[in-house]
């Protein structure tokens, strides 16, 4: 059986960032997102006895050992031995944008591949059950199977069972909001979330203080999406990701995702906002850095982006829609 599925990207507004469960991929905190129109992953998966091993081709380029391949191997060994399958897969995968630049590829390919796994080997799987699936891949994938803003709940059964992606709106909901994505030019080599945020974990002496505040952010910003209060979602986006970075920074040794670039642009979007011009940021684990804003500012704000130096792109987003099956297939 052959199956192909689209999923977007999206970009917490409350993060996640530490697991209470690293098998399960259970986290500390429940978080929010909103999922992009533009950034998105298609996949094609296959199960077959003629392939002699599991198959990955990324972006045109074939993978056959590593950490990806490895990534992708493990998610499928979990999806065979729910449908007690046994034949290997091909999966062919395609980023309509820079695999690892920051824009949560882990997030729209996991829960991509889990969709099309699933049905290809046979699964019959509601959204909640497709979430928990993507979430162990990787935990941002639970919020890419819906559109919208999805409220990643934290759950509390030691089984994971109520730890999955809840559409909070759709993308219908709030089509003025958007999120604007600057791609600052960088070599640095990154921490990746996941063993970044283990290691804040073990050695950041303020993270029990995010763990303890990290859901109240999360259920305010549930009501403030529900009420669309820019403002405030846009000021508690903003806080919620700079007490993360917080925390990555005092990590020992130190994580710093930020570069000048990512700095100056924090600047200029505080100063803005103080002439009028009203928009937040947010950050996750790379130097880019999102800027939320209303339609009434887009043009503005992109016009005075595009000056400054040493951005790559800019990217403006809205929000998108649920991740779907699609007719066509990649091979
Ligand atoms: O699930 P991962 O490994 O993609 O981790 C995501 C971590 C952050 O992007 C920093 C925060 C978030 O909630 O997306």
């Amino acid at each position: 059986m052959k199956a192909t599925c689209q999923a977007h990207s999206n970009i917490a507004l409350t993060k996640y960032w530490g697991k209470r469960d690293k098998q399960l991929m259970l986290p500390n905190n429940g978080s929010v997102s909103m999922t992009l129109d533009k950034f998105f992953t298609q996949t094609t998966v296959a199960f077959d006895p003629k392939f002699k091993k599991d198959e990955f081709v990324l972006n045109g380029k074939t993978l056959a050992e590593g950490e990806e391949y490895s990534e992708v191997k493990g998610h499928l060994n979990l999806i065979r031995t729910m449908a007690k399958g046994k034949e290997n897969a091909k999966v062919v995968s395609n980023n309509n944008f820079p695999t690892a630049a920051g824009l949560a590829s882990s997030a729209s390919g996991l829960a991509a591949l889990s969709m099309a796994a699933a049905k290809a080997a046979g699964l019959n799987l509601n959204e909640k059950e497709l979430s928990i699936l993507s979430r162990r891949g990787s935990g941002s994938a639970s919020r890419s199977i819906r559109g919208g803003f999805v409220h990643w709940l934290k759950g509390e059964k030691s089984d994971g069972s109520d730890s999955f992606g809840d559409q909070i709106a759709s993308a219908e909901h709030w089509p003025e909001f958007r999120m604007i994505v600057n791609i600052v030019k960088t070599t640095q080599k990154k921490w990746k979330s996941r063993a970044g945020m283990a290691q804040t974990v073990a050695t950041c002496p303020y993270y029990p203080t995010w763990a303890q505040t990290a859901d109240a952010d999360t259920l305010s910003m549930r009501e403030l999406i529900l009420k669309k209060d820019f403002t405030g979602v846009g000021q508690l986006a903003e806080f919620n990701a700079l007490k993360m970075h917080a925390t990555m920074i005092t990590t020992r040794p130190s994580i710093l995702y930020w570069q000048p670039t990512t700095v100056e642009l924090m600047h200029n979007l505080m100063a803005w906002r103080d002439e009028g011009l009203e928009s937040y940021f947010t950050m996750d684990a790379g130097p880019q850095v999102k800027v939320m804003c209303l339609e009434k500012n887009e043009k503005k704000l992109v016009s005075k982006l595009k000056e400054i130096q040493g951005l790559e792109k800019i990217e403006v987003c809205k929000a998108g829609p649920d991740a779907k099956f699609l007719d066509k297939h990649l091979f």
